[in-house]
């Protein structure tokens, strides 16, 4: 199966959020990543649920929702509300993993476990049935436009080895560039989230395929 291509609105003109979610849908992508942001848990702010209500009108594909918020918990029914299709927490803000996760699950949503660059993978060992996806940082969360961490390729291939037949997408989150995509996915990645990749030019279109066809 083809990679799921995931391009971060954090990338986005937040002036014309609504137009830029029908302009990447439009482009090919094939789900739409939102960063929230808590000032708390990472260094910068961005949306919350009634900024992703005002935009799912745009777009009838996927709201794929990461939560890097400390704590998510007491939030996770207001962003299903807004319009989040996959809710994603991570780990290292979570002392009950695994109570979230089926309260995601209970909200009827997909739901996501992200890993921050130094988290090893055996956190999401006892809670791997509970997922739809685990999402592997590969800069360090609270900004766009950072560096790829070489040291999580070796991560993405020992997840896809926890999971073995398992129906749990691999997500891919920083530094993603039509440059270093195809090792990425050669590593084990099914889905690649790109926010300054695919925005850095108005041809989304071609920004979305070039990562999507990238080759050593
Ligand atoms: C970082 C976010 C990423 C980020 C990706 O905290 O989770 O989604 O926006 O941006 P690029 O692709 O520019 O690294
Ligand atoms: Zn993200």
């Amino acid at each position: 199966m083809s990679v799921l291509i995931a391009p971060s609105i954090l990338s986005a003109d937040f002036a014309q959020l609504g137009a830029e979610v029908k302009a990447i849908d439009e482009a090919g992508c094939d789900w739409i990543h939102i960063d929230v942001m808590d000032g708390h848990f990472v260094p910068n702010l961005t949306f919350g649920p009634p900024v992703i209500k005002a935009i799912r009108p745009w777009t009838k594909k996927t709201f794929d929702v990461h939560l890097m918020i400390d704590p998510a918990q007491p939030y996770l029914e207001d962003y299903a509300k807004a319009g989040a299709d996959l809710i994603t927490v991570h780990a290292e803000a979570d002392k009950h993993l695994d109570r979230s996760l089926q309260f995601i699950k209970s909200l009827g949503k997909k739901a996501g476990v992200s890993l921050n660059p130094h988290t090893p993978e055996g956190i999401i060992e006892y809670v791997l049935d509970r997922l739809d996806m685990v999402l592997v940082m590969s800069v360090n969360p609270g900004f766009g436009g950072q560096s790829f961490i070489e040291s999580q390729l070796e991560k993405i291939a020992r997840i896809k080895r926890m999971i073995g037949s398992r129906p749990i997408d691999i997500q891919v989150d920083g530094g993603v560039t039509a440059d270093n995509a195809w090792k990425v996915m050669a590593a084990g990645a099914t889905c690649l989230v790109a926010g300054s990749a695919v925005f850095k030019t108005k041809d989304y279109a071609a920004n979305i395929a070039a990562i999507r066809n990238s080759k050593g």
